[in-house]
């Protein structure tokens, strides 16, 4: 990514320390958190100073990578485990928050000298960072296909550069369509209430050169008649192993809405939020956030300080569910960095046998 000319990764590590662009200021100022241990960069995942999918699986492993940098023995494995920990109930939705601390743990567990596992542990988790990076990349190659050449398409929340490594999944076919000279024209979701869409995709877009609009959740029905957009395209942070999609609250009723008008669905995602253990969208942990997020809007104030108003009175009670789940039927297909798959557990599971370089058995 870059942000006024110069390349960006959202989340990378720097002597110890994790750096994370902070998306809570964005898109009014541009800034970078320095977390110097794990428990400051778990902090940052759950306050969301770093959030979307990719982008908490990359500073998961960074985490770990810290804490294994403060492990020692004779306490090693329960220093990392309590670290593993802490780091797993920052947030339950995404499944590449699990996926890295997972794979972090495996590389630091071996029997080798202290200073070879925490060596190893560091080499993970830079891994997972570049493979989220290089997924998004692919992602995009293989998904501009799905965009023709002068395209109307709408997306929800941020699955961008900012919610990964780098790149993105559900815009990365967008910048890639339209590095390649595609007139692309993306319709953005508000995505109330944290306004990921309004605040920070149209933020990526603009610094990408991509034309967007920016529209209230509530107008997607009235879009899908008035202006049929060619597709949607969204990302996901968890798929179960039968093709259903939890994503950002809000996506089900855009995929309801486009069944309804015969617009394409299309989810991307790179193959480690897939979870291969959760059979249905059934099994998925939801996250539900504090009700704060709905009762108080932040954004500028007219003094041009960060600030926060009001805007339900006091007395209703308010849910706060930041993530639904999409049912595979209503999905068109799934674009990983292997391939388009049709969101189906036969599809799901050969991709995963291929990913792995194993020989498939079909699933039951
Ligand atoms: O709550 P967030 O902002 O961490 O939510 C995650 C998301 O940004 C979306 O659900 C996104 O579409 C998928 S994550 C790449």
């Amino acid at each position: 990514m870059r942000v006024n000319g110069v390349h960006y990764r959202t989340v990378w590590m720097e002597g110890g320390a994790v750096k994370l662009i902070d998306q809570r200021l964005l898109p009014f100022t541009f800034a970078i958190s320095t977390c110097r241990t794990h428990e400051e960069t778990a902090a940052a995942i759950r306050d969301m100073v770093v959030r979307g999918a990719g982008a908490i699986g990359a500073a998961a492993g960074f985490a770990m990578a810290q804490a294994a940098l403060r492990a020692a023995e004779p306490s090693w494995s329960a220093d990392l485990s309590r670290g593993a920990d802490m780091v797993r109930a920052t947030r339950p939705t995404a499944q590449n928050l699990f996926y890295a601390v997972d794979r972090v743990l495996r590389a630091a567990s071996t029997d080798a000298p202290v200073e070879d596992r925490r060596r190893r542990a560091i080499a993970a988790a830079q891994a997972i960072a570049d493979e989220d990076a290089s997924a998004g990349q692919r992602i995009g190659e293989l998904g501009q296909a799905l965009i023709p050449p002068k395209a109307s398409v709408l997306t929800h929340c941020n699955a961008g550069w900012l919610a990964f490594a780098d790149w993105g999944s559900a815009l990365a076919p967008i910048y890639r369509a339209h590095r390649d000279g595609k007139q692309v024209h993306v319709w953005a979701t508000e995505t109330r209430p944290r306004g990921q869409g309004a605040k920070l995709t149209a933020w990526e877009l603009i610094q990408e050169g991509v034309p967007c609009t920016v529209i209230p959740d509530t107008a997607v029905g009235h879009l899908m008649r008035q202006q049929r957009p060619d597709l949607v395209i969204v990302g996901a942070d968890r798929i179960a192993a039968n093709g259903d999609v939890a994503n950002k609250i809000g996506t089900y009723t855009l995929a309801v809405l486009a069944k309804t008008h015969g617009v394409p669905f299309y989810v991307a995602a790179p193959t480690t939020t897939i979870d291969r253990s959760c059979p249905s969208g059934a099994a998925i942990p939801i996250e539900e956030r504090s009700g704060d997020e709905v009762v108080w809007a932040a954004g500028r104030l007219d003094n041009g300080n960060a600030g926060r108003v009001r805007v339900i009175a006091e007395g209703p009670a308010v849910r706060n569910w930041a993530f639904d789940v999409t049912p595979a039927a209503l999905i068109t297909a799934i674009v990983t960095e292997q391939g388009q798959v049709p969101a189906t557990s036969n599809a799901i599971h050969h991709l995963l046998c291929e990913t792995a370089g194993t020989t498939a058995t079909p699933a039951a």
